[in-house]
């Protein structure tokens, strides 16, 4: 049987370029954009057009240029933004405009200062002005990670029946629990009149660390559509990662759920993300982190170089990363020293390599990574291969 499809919107230059200092020009954004359609994403976010002339500027120029893939721009319930974002969509050839409100009671209280009739009249509004542009609307129902489920049910009701064809279930501060999320969005498909006729879509943040597994939970409890960023940028802890989700469909094929992401171009495009945003990848950061295939303790490294599915489950050329790295290190063992001196065209003896290897211990002590340089001029100090 073949998987089903989940959808990926991506939000890198929308969600993602809120993050303090990540804010990008229209050319920039275009790039962006081009490698986003490259690498397969169904949806792109390409911003927020009443926020500014700039990033309006920066959907239009992003609708008229992407082809395959749908383009999106956000709105809060407010006519100004929906009409705002719907003429920058008017170039696209397959637009989306995504709207809608808070419905937590925190939201409703202290933010809107209103009620929860009131917003689910607001939420109604909204789409039915947003059908007057586009056809294909998403409804968000921000905070819906910390709103009462039965209220929310209400609010997803109302807003499918006013045209809706995407729900999307925003846990807008990171607070849920992966189970809880997961049984908000079983809650929904359970007991929303018209749910089987739209798309429920994820859209979880990072404050807790659960991003990830959360949009999990919700696909595995029926959403059919994750919104995600490269590299996990976005407000404060970041959103989920694209590179993340894409790959545990991949590697948990019993799931039964997959994307069109051509998973070969995850590294370079999370280069380019990193590049022309100016924000490091953290090195440890899942799949595209610069030490996600790197092995520096003995034991590891003894495992790959025998097989590399001992420490690695997924082949990095599979998202686009040449080869796993031994890096040396003073934790490193014999097998990664041989190792590493054959990749420079050294094959030691095994009196060679002990001789090496008590050496290469106190380079190795004295500094952070032992590197091919210091590996030749080990082979000096010691006169071996003289
Ligand atoms: O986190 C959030 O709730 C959002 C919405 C605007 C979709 O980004
Ligand atoms: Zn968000």
């Amino acid at each position: 049987m073949s998987a089903e499809h989940i959808h990926i919107f991506d939000t890198t230059l929308r969600d993602g370029e809120q993050v303090p200092g990540c804010k990008l020009a229209t050319p920039q954004k275009i790039e962006i954009a081009l490698q986003l359609e490259e690498l397969g994403v169904d949806i792109i976010e390409a911003g927020f057009p009443i926020s500014s002339p700039g990033d309006f500027n920066s959907v239009v120029e992003i609708a008229k240029i992407i082809k395959k893939a749908r383009v999106c721009a956000l709105s809060r319930a407010v006519e100004a933004d929906i009409k705002r974002a719907a003429e920058a969509l008017v170039y696209a050839k397959h637009p989306r405009i995504h709207t809608g409100i808070g419905t937590s009671e925190s939201h409703i209280k202290y933010k809107l200062k209103s009620t929860q009739d009131e917003i689910l009249e607001r939420a109604v509004k909204a789409v039915r002005y947003a059908k007057t542009f586009v056809e294909d609307v998403e409804f968000y129902a921000e905070d819906a990670g910390r709103t009462e489920n039965e209220y929310l049910a209400r609010v997803c009701e109302a807003a499918i029946q006013a045209g809706a064809t995407v729900l999307n279930i925003p846990d807008t501060t990171g607070y849920c629990l992966p189970e809880e999320y997961g049984a908000k969005i079983r809650f929904l498909k359970e007991n929303v009149k018209g749910i089987d006729n739209v798309v429920l879509s994820t859209h979880c943040h990072n404050d807790l660390g659960l991003a990830t597994a959360n949009s999990i939970a919700g696909i595995q409890n029926g959403a059919r559509q994750i919104e995600c960023t490269i590299n996990g940028i976005g407000e404060r802890a970041g959103n989920t990662s694209l590179e993340e989700v894409v790959m545990i469909m991949r590697q948990h094929p019993y799931l039964n759920l997959d994307s069109h992401i051509n998973s070969r171009l995850l590294n370079e495009t999370s280069h380019l993300v990193s590049d022309r945003m100016g924000m490091i990848v953290q090195p440890n950061k899942a799949i595209v982190g610069a030490n996600a295939f790197a092995h520096s303790s003995g034991i590891h490294q003894d495992g790959v170089i025998k097989r590399r599915d001992t420490y690695e489950i997924i082949d990095p050329q599979e998202v686009g990363v040449d080869t796993s790295k031994i890096v040396l290190t003073a934790r490193s063992g014999r097998a990664a020293l041989a190792y590493r001196f054959k990749n420079i065209g050294h094959n030691l003896s095994k009196i060679e390599l002990d001789s090496a290897y008590a050496k290469f211990l106190q380079v190795a002590d004295r500094k952070k990574e032992v590197n091919d340089a210091d590996l030749e001029e080990i082979l000096k100090v010691e006169n071996i291969l003289a």
